[in-house]
């Protein structure tokens, strides 16, 4: 129901996750780095028609995030693969015993880091899915 997006880039993920958020009457929020992206998402949202369901934060996620108080259902990652572990720390206290975090591109070299890390702490059980290319981490 509650989504976060780390990396939205032209928002086609994020109407994906609309159409979730459709039936689960939820909301998103998600972030951009780049201006130009985040300005043509917002406009690929409007014209999809979920805009109202969308709060689109622009800038480095881990400032546009920084306080960020709502609890999460589901975690996307998808932005810059070094940063994955750092925001996941971020917002861990955001996390409850059901969240799910759905990490992509997870056969690139930053992103196994970041899930070898994970794993160590011993919280969270990891499914790969797609042939090793996204995992999804829950809590045990
Ligand atoms: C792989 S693309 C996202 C694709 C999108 N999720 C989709 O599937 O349609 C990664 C995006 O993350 C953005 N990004 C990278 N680092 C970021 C950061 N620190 N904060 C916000 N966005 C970031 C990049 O600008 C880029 O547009």
């Amino acid at each position: 129901k509650n989504v976060v997006e780390f990396g939205s880039s032209f928002g086609i993920s994020t109407l994906y996750l609309a159409e979730g958020i459709l039936e689960t009457n939820g909301s998103i929020v998600t972030t951009e780095l780049i201006d130009s992206k985040a300005k043509k998402a917002i406009e690929n949202f409007k014209n999809a028609g979920v805009d109202h369901l969308i709060e689109m934060r622009i800038g480095d996620a881990m400032e546009t995030l920084k306080g960020y108080a709502e609890p999460i259902d589901l975690l996307f990652l998808d932005g810059w693969k070094d940063l994955y572990l750092s925001l996941f720390q971020m917002l861990e206290p955001n996390f409850h015993s059901k969240t799910i975090v759905y990490v992509d591109n997870a056969e690139m070299h930053d992103t196994k880091r970041f899930l070898k890390e994970i794993q160590q702490t011993n919280k969270y059980h990891l499914t790969p899915k797609h042939d090793g290319k996204v995992v999804i981490i829950n809590s045990k």
